[in-house]
């Protein structure tokens, strides 16, 4: 790494950007700051936000500058990416209760600009067609990624197919372990989720992950194996020249040659 860098890059030959910190402190800062500096140039932006453990501090810091004045979200629109089903926002595993405390009410979202899916809609098909239909009327100009087991995005399990439109999935056995497991909590099995394809319409992709256990196999199987609905992260690559990865070392130190 450079002097003073606090950052370093992995070449890679589709993916133009994946920076590596040296931790999540700086993580989180340089993620709040390409955040917050897409929304000063384009203030009424259209994001779409992930959950999971790996943007929590990344959050927590936009919502600090916003709180300082640093930062105006109050024109911008916000999406998720999935979400349990059935569950509702009272369940504290509810992504909707998720992104009320650590995006929407920190950042200032204008309520009417909010727009959660419902894990308690009575039809969960025709919520996921409501969804599609809203994300088709708003272009996303930003999606927020983790990366999940079996390398999924959102909840595009592996085998999702890449022109997948939102849907409901059945999690798989990995995401059901991991949910007990490292998250301690009963999933209902199933959730509603962007698909692929609508993930893809983004004009731009930042993809988190920090911290011990994010799936370095499959992580690298994503960036260096074949493209395929196996591992359905390795899609981005499809789009490497809108995709930003940031990680932190934890998490390059199980890449291949990183
Ligand atoms: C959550 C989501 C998932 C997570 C992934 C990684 O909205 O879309 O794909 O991003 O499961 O979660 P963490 O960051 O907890 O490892």
């Amino acid at each position: 790494m450079p002097k003073n860098a606090r950052f370093r890059k992995i070449e890679h030959p589709e993916i133009k950007k994946i920076l590596v910190y040296p931790d999540n402190e700086q993580l989180a800062r340089a993620a709040a700051e390409f955040l917050t500096g897409l929304v000063s140039r384009n203030t009424t932006a259209v994001v779409s936000y992930a959950t999971g453990n790996s943007p929590v501090l990344f959050y927590q810091k936009v919502g600090q500058l916003v709180a300082e004045g640093k930062a105006d979200f109050s024109q911008t629109k916000a999406f998720h990416l999935d979400e349990y089903y059935p569950c509702g926002p009272e369940k504290e595993y509810s992504f909707v209760n998720y992104l009320n405390r650590l995006v929407f009410k920190p950042f200032r979202i204008r309520s009417e600009n909010t727009f959660p899916l419902n894990g308690l809609a009575p039809d969960p098909d025709k919520e996921a067609d409501r969804y599609e239909r809203l994300l088709k009327k708003y272009p996303v100009d930003l999606s927020i990624l983790g990366i999940g087991p079996g390398g999924h995005i959102a909840f595009d399990e592996p085998g999702t197919p890449f022109d997948s439109l939102t849907h409901v999935v059945k999690l798989s056995k990995e995401t059901i372990k991991r949910d007990r497991e490292e998250r301690g909590q009963d999933s209902p099995g199933q959730a509603l989720t962007q698909g692929i394809g609508t993930i893809l319409r983004s004009k731009k992709i930042l993809q988190v992950a920090q911290g011990s256990g994010k799936y370095t196999e499959r992580f690298k199987l994503a960036l260096w194996g074949p493209i395929e609905p196996a591992c359905p992260s390795s899609v981005l690559r499809t789009v490497g020249e809108r995709v930003t990865i940031m990680i932190d070392e934890v998490v390059a130190k199980g890449l291949r040659g990183n």
